[in-house]
């Protein structure tokens, strides 16, 4: 037996775990073996199938076909209208008016809740003065916001009227935020005036402030203010005022399927960040489904997802997924571990919590902080989903061991518009390290650089064979880069660029981005299947594997971790756990210790950043999407010092 198994022998091995939590609602897969009839059906006639997924929410009038044309000119319910303001808000409002639809938190300690009644009276006063000041269907309104109430309203006031609204990350720099208001020249930009993370106030309208004028699209600010001494400038109303003073309410307009409903970037890990257009309807009813399956939300459950609202995770699984069920949910502002770890855990027992969905990243963290921390509190998680990136086994079992939960470690893109690889919560089966299985409605293949499907248990690039209501419709100002970007590497076929394995079990397992397979000596290795091992080794808490050209090799890899021991011994470990698990061939050239990884704030490791730091010293491409851009230097010194 081998000392560290490599994720080759994971993957062939018969290991599974069935889930603990069942799934009591009115979903159809009720066990392992449902799923397979029912999936392979729903791809047999995917129009029909998602038909019947959008029979359940409401329409003002059902279309006419249910799926039209093909890769890259889809249609999904041609002529059909509906409002996602009207499906996630006013359809719960009129049926649960008093059903708390948010329980908003601060890290400062704040706490505010709002019913589904009042939350379609303020988004209906929003969506009206809107509509007011002159913003109709198809105009482009920014949000940059942090997770606030009133980001819901906002968002949802756009949906109400058919404005095409723009997230934009708060955090993000001054840079970032322009070159993203340069390409959607929105008429209206509402932000916070500030907010808080890490116990520090960070000031939002400053940023804006200083470009606002380059913009000139924009005929108005809309101020949420959290602080009394912050003074508006001329053209900047406040987002209280408006809602004092505007009293009448908009019914929400009737919006055919297929058009825009937002923009949002992509986080940026590989090239420069695209503006990806989804429509209102198609997106959805994709997160609709994928709340339904990746969650199985009930009435009774208290869920939180963790993510920011300027990444997609927060739209598809909270803002439209999570309230399109009429669910109760929670939203956070702020960094999670503040002032302490016990912050997190304090908030899932105060509130109950029993559904997370957060980042693979996250659990990392919270398993250095080690299960006795856990095991003070009184937590009852039923299910932790995530999604974002590869999660190790070893962080897979210490979730599933320490909270006793089910672990549903999902796979997804901005692009999709869903997590569409997930476990059927209750039901399927849960492979520690593997991104679950396709969910019904999404048909997929792995396949070779020649187009031709690989054996099972071999690695191949994953492509989307066939549409689906909420992948994404176009690239912002750029539909010719969507269809080349997407659908010319295999035609008719939509390309993921990730390389995955398909298991015996129809798992499949997303090994990392195709330009991360490291070609060493002829040997084809992936950065995730080294990094698993090198999890494996304690004391790790983070690894990233990048392949540098080699004049004899062809690639090498280089290893990069994070750890609290500084002990040399460790790297020997790394080596003999890389040996042990994959052989001698994958031996890295370097092994770095580096005191923090360079992440997105969506918590993703940006390994093209380490790649630039080795091979140029410096990094030169575009870094606006990062956690903390102090951690270049810091990063870079460490590296320099240890080439
Ligand atoms: O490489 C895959 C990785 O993250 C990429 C998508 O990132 P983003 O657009 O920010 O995702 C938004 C999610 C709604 C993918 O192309 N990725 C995502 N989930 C996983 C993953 N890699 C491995 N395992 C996962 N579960």
């Amino acid at each position: 037996m081998k000392e560290v198994l490599s994720v080759h022998d994971i993957i062939d091995s018969d290991n599974y775990i069935s889930p603990k939590f069942r799934s009591d609602d009115n979903i159809k897969i009720k066990s392992n073996d449902d799923y397979y009839q029912f999936y392979k059906k729903s791809i047999e006639n995917i129009g029909d199938y998602w038909a019947g997924v959008a029979s359940e929410l409401y329409w003002f009038k059902k279309w006419d076909i249910n799926m039209h044309g093909d890769f890259p000119d889809f249609k999904f319910f041609l002529n059909g209208y509906s409002n996602v303001c009207f499906n996630c808000i006013d359809r719960h409002a009129l049926k649960n008016p008093d059903k708390t639809a948010i329980i908003w938190l601060s890290e400062d300690g704040l706490e505010r809740k709002m019913d589904y009644r009042s939350l379609m009276i303020y988004t209906s006063k929003f969506a009206s003065y809107l509509r007011s000041i002159g913003i109709k269907k198809g105009d482009v309104v920014a949000i940059f916001m942090p997770n606030r109430i009133e980001s819901f309203i906002a968002v949802h006031a756009c949906y109400r009227i058919g404005a095409i609204y723009n997230i934009i990350f708060s955090g993000f720099s001054t840079k970032a935020l322009l070159d993203r208001l340069y390409e959607t020249m929105p008429k209206v930009i509402i932000t916070a005036d500030k907010t808080v993370r890490r116990g520090k106030v960070i000031n939002i309208k400053e940023k804006l402030d200083s470009i606002i004028n380059n913009v000139k699209s924009i005929q108005k600010v809309i101020i949420v203010k959290r602080f009394v001494d912050t003074s508006l400038n001329k053209n900047e109303v406040s987002f209280e005022d408006v809602l004092k003073e505007t009293n009448d309410l908009i019914d929400p307009v009737h919006i055919e399927a297929n058009e825009p409903g937002f923009v949002i970037y992509t986080s940026g890990t590989t090239s420069r960040p695209k503006g990806i257009v989804h429509s209102g309807i198609g997106f959805m009813v994709g997160a609709y489904h994928n709340v339904k399956y990746a969650l199985d939300l009930n009435k009774s459950d208290v869920y939180w997802c963790t993510a920011d609202i300027g990444w997609l995770t927060f739209p598809i699984f909270e803002l439209v997924g999570g309230l399109a069920h009429g669910a109760t949910v929670v939203a956070y502002e702020g960094a999670l571990d503040f002032p302490g770890i016990d912050n997190f855990y304090n908030t899932l027992e105060k509130y109950k919590i029993n559904k997370l969905f957060t980042a693979p990243t996250f659990l990392r963290m919270l398993a250095r902080y080690g299960n006795e921390t856990a095991s003070k509190y009184n937590i009852k998680l039923d299910l932790i989903s995530l999604v974002g990136e590869p999660l190790d086994t070893k962080t897979w079992y210490w979730a599933h061991d320490t909270f006793g939960a089910d672990i549903n470690n999902t796979y997804g893109q901005t692009e999709t518009g869903s997590a569409w690889t997930s476990s059927i919560v209750g039901a399927t089966y849960m492979r520690p390290g593997s991104a679950g299985l396709p969910l019904p409605g999404h048909a997929f293949k792995i396949i070779d650089d020649t187009g031709k499907e690989v054996k099972t248990g071999e690695a191949g690039t994953l492509v989307i064979t066939k549409p689906f209501p909420s992948l994404a419709r176009s690239i912002w100002n750029d539909h010719n880069k969507y269809i080349n970007q997407y659908f010319s590497v295999f035609p008719n076929f939509y390309c993921t660029y990730d390389s995955a394995i398909k298991d015996k079990f129809g798992h499949i397992w997303v090994i990392g981005r195709t330009d991360d397979v490291i070609n060493v000596s002829g040997h084809r290795i992936s950065t995730m299947e080294m990094e698993n091992s090198i999890m494996s080794v304690p004391d790790i808490s983070e690894a990233a594997v990048i392949g540098i050209d080699h004049e004899i090799k062809g690639t090498v890899p280089y290893v990069f971790f994070t750890s609290k021991n500084t002990d040399n011994e460790i790297k020997n470990k790394i080596s003999s756990a890389i040996e042990s698990s994959i052989g001698r061939f994958a031996m890295p050239e370097k092994i770095i210790m580096i005191p923090e990884m360079p992440k997105t704030r969506s918590g993703k490791i940006m390994r093209r950043l380490l790649k630039e730091i080795v091979m140029h010293g410096d990094v030169s491409g575009d870094i606006t999407g990062l956690e903390n851009p102090d951690s270049i230097n810091i990063i870079k010194n460490a590296i320099n010092n240890q080439k």
